[in-house]
């Protein structure tokens, strides 16, 4: 199976290209700005803009599946620039959506947020089938996308699942960008004061990145009749609980400063994930406490 993955160098990209090798596909990653240091020998890559992307006339020769995993903005910033967001994320996905249109593409598979596309939530934990007013414009132009996923897929026949994913976190984390479990054990591997906007008291459904990479990967081979599935631990977990885990699996002293809370951060977010259960039989295996572990036994060793 021939596999491109846009933005194959990020987070979940690359977890889920180191998996895609075992299994013996033929994987090219699309991204911006190379990085040497994860750069694997047994994949093709192409380094480019995503919104030049109608410039790579052959990009989908002979590409099976596609994983769409580049976001050019983070939730709590892409407010700042919403032209930028709608731009850079909206408009470069539909000028790809044109051309796969006009390939032989099987499927598309869609790196959609369900801590964001749902908003103020009216109930926990959130199904699918939940009203959508995202509060901020990472959220819209995720949702747009999967609207557009929707048309081509009635227009042209194009084939697509949309992954709403929770808080996934684990090694290969870009710890400058999303994911407050990466970036409080980067703080505390280097001694530094880990600061949470508000009082702590935000929860939010932490899933461990193996577990999302089981999804993907089941997706490429099985087809179900819900486009759209919640992927997430369907547990909530408040950052002072995560601050107590985290100092009992480093043993070390975690300097917390509280600071103003923001308002683009909703204070509760738990997905309901059975549907995920009923279409593919899934459910995440790593409990909160062994994954947190896993990724400071992963970060120490990194140093
Ligand atoms: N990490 C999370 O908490 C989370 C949660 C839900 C959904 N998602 C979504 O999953 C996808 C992957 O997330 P991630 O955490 O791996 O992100 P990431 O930032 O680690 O990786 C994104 C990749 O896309 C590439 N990229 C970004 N803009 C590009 C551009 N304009 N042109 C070419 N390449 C570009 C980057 O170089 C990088 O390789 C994103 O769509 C993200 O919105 C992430």
């Amino acid at each position: 199976m021939n596999v491109l993955i846009l933005g194959g160098q990020g987070f979940i990209g690359h977890n889920l290209v180191l998996r895609l090798l075992e299994k013996g596909y033929n994987v090219t990653i699309f991204t911006r700005n190379i990085r040497k240091n994860i750069n694997i020998s047994d994949c093709k890559y192409i380094n480019g803009e995503f919104q030049e992307i109608r410039s790579f006339k052959n990009i989908l020769d002979n590409i099976d599946i596609v994983y769409h995993l580049i976001s050019t903005t983070i939730p709590g910033k892409s407010n700042d620039n919403p032209v930028y967001d709608i731009e850079s994320n909206v408009i470069s996905t539909v000028k790809f959506l044109e051309m796969c249109g006009n390939s032989n593409v099987k499927k598309i598979i869609f790196s959609s947020s369900g801590g964001t596309v749902y908003g103020y939530p009216r109930f926990i934990p959130i199904p699918e089938e939940h009203g959508t007013n995202p509060i901020c414009s990472y959220g819209i132009s995720k949702l747009m996308i999967e609207k557009y996923l929707y048309m081509f897929n009635d227009l042209y026949g194009l084939n697509y699942q949309v992954v709403r994913i929770s808080n996934p976190y684990g090694p290969y984390h870009n710890a400058l960008q999303q994911g407050v479990i990466d970036v409080f054990l980067s703080n505390i591997l280097k001694s530094k004061t880990i600061e949470i906007w508000g009082d702590g008291s935000i929860c939010r459904d932490f899933i461990y990145i193996d577990d999302v990479v089981d999804v993907f990967c089941t997706m490429a081979v099985k087809d179900v009749d819900a486009k759209i599935l919640n992927i997430g631990s369907g547990k909530g977990t408040t950052l002072n609980d995560l601050i107590h885990i985290m100092k009992n699996v480093t043993g070390a002293d975690v300097d917390v400063e509280y600071r103003k809370g923001r308002k683009v951060d909703i204070p509760v977010n738990i997905l309901d994930v059975s549907k995920a259960y009923e279409q593919l039989g899934w459910k995440p295996k790593t409990g909160l406490d062994t994954g947190i572990k896993m990724t400071w036994d992963r970060l120490k060793n990194e140093v």
